[in-house]
């Protein structure tokens, strides 16, 4: 049993891909836990992209560092000392002790483990956060139908391999994206999927488009970025784009061009492509609601009209300059003679 706590800390938030000169170390007393507290002694790490984030302070996530404190992170621990009623000692449990090596808990948010049940560490991978994170977006977001085609990137990591099996298992046909030829060959051999994309091999778009001759019908998304770019340009009909995580961006200084998708992601909102033309059956229920309720006068419209169609062209220029209130229109002729 060591005399002191040797701890990890937070120093800075990186600059672009984060270094070792980012993080601090110290040692400190082995903390003595209070009553309704254990102590445990960490026995695995898990390391987690989202920490890259938190190391600049999103504000996505409820955890905040300040140079000095004790990197945050989810670990695999063993009771040493409790004064907890539900936690004895030798027990081994999931807790987020983060980068040291003893820590106290109140046992909140903390899962026990059965070392019979499956390895500890799996409690920081497939059977924790990651396993559930892909299990839960492949099978209540993704959704894969049988014989559907669904591409995976960082797919053979675990939040990818689990969402890849998953859809598997749903019956989908899988097409992984990965950064080597090993992960590749792993990601078809090992956890069947049908095909592998290399993205670092270069032309990502004709080697997807070669795997996913129908188009592809779920995205799970782990990546963001250019593959996220090269996925939408090949979405089948009705496809559902789970945007998981965008490590890509995650040591980025500035925000990657475009929308922010991390909104999405943190509000759990869903984006849907709309195409009017899908809803023609419904233009009758449209007519009878709508102008009903501007008889009634409880609906308003407006509309912005130009007299004489030579002058169309202008108030169509006006238009997309965003010049217009309301409904467009250039008056040809006298509503009646
Ligand atoms: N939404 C949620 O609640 C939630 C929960 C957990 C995790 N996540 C996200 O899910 C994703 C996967 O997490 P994980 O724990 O399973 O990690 P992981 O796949 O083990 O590790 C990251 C992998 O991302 C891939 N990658 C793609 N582009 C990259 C880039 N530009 N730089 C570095 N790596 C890149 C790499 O695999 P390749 O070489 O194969 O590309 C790398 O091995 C992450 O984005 C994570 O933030 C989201």
């Amino acid at each position: 049993m060591p005399a002191t706590n040797r701890r990890i800390t937070f120093a800075r938030s990186p600059r672009g891909l984060p270094t070792p000169a980012d993080f601090g170390a110290d040692e400190a007393p082995i903390p003595v836990p209070g009553p309704g507290q254990f102590l445990s002694r960490t026995v695995y790490l898990s390391l987690d992209p989202y920490y890259r984030n938190v190391m600049k302070n999103s504000p996505i996530y409820a955890e905040r560092l300040a140079p000095g404190d004790v990197m945050i992170g989810e670990t695999v621990a063993q009771v040493l000392e409790s004064h907890h009623p539900g936690f004895a000692v030798g027990d081994h449990v999931a807790v987020r002790n983060g980068w040291q090596q003893f820590a106290l808990s109140t046992g909140e948010g903390v899962r026990r483990l059965d070392p019979a049940v499956a390895p500890l560490s799996t409690a920081l991978g497939v059977l924790g956060m990651p396993g559930l994170t892909g299990w839960a977006g492949m099978v209540h977001l993704g959704e894969p139908l049988p014989g559907q085609t669904v591409v995976v990137s960082a797919c053979t990591g675990p939040v990818g391999s689990t969402a890849g099996q998953v859809a598997r298992k749903m019956g989908a046909r899988v097409v992984g994206v990965a950064g080597s030829v090993e992960k590749c060959d792993y990601a078809v051999r090992e956890l069947g999927y049908a095909a592998c994309v290399n993205y670092k091999d270069g032309d990502l778009a004709a080697k997807l488009k070669d795997a996913c001759p129908r188009g592809i019908d779920v995205y799970f998304d782990n990546a963001g970025g250019e593959t996220l770019a090269t996925v939408l340009r090949q979405l089948a009909l009705g496809a559902r784009v789970v945007l998981c995580g965008m490590i890509e961006a995650y040591s980025m200084d500035e925000p990657p061009p475009g929308p922010p998708l991390g909104s999405v992601v943190g509000a759990r909102a869903s984006l849907k492509g709309l195409v009017v033309y899908d809803h023609l059956h419904r233009f009758a229920e449209m007519n009878r609601v709508v102008s009903g309720w501007i008889r009634e006068g409880s609906f308003r419209y407006r509309e912005d009209v130009t007299e004489g169609l030579a002058c169309a062209p202008e108030a169509f220029c006006r238009l997309m300059r965003g010049g217009n209130f309301g409904k467009a229109l250039v008056k040809v002729a006298p509503e009646s003679l």
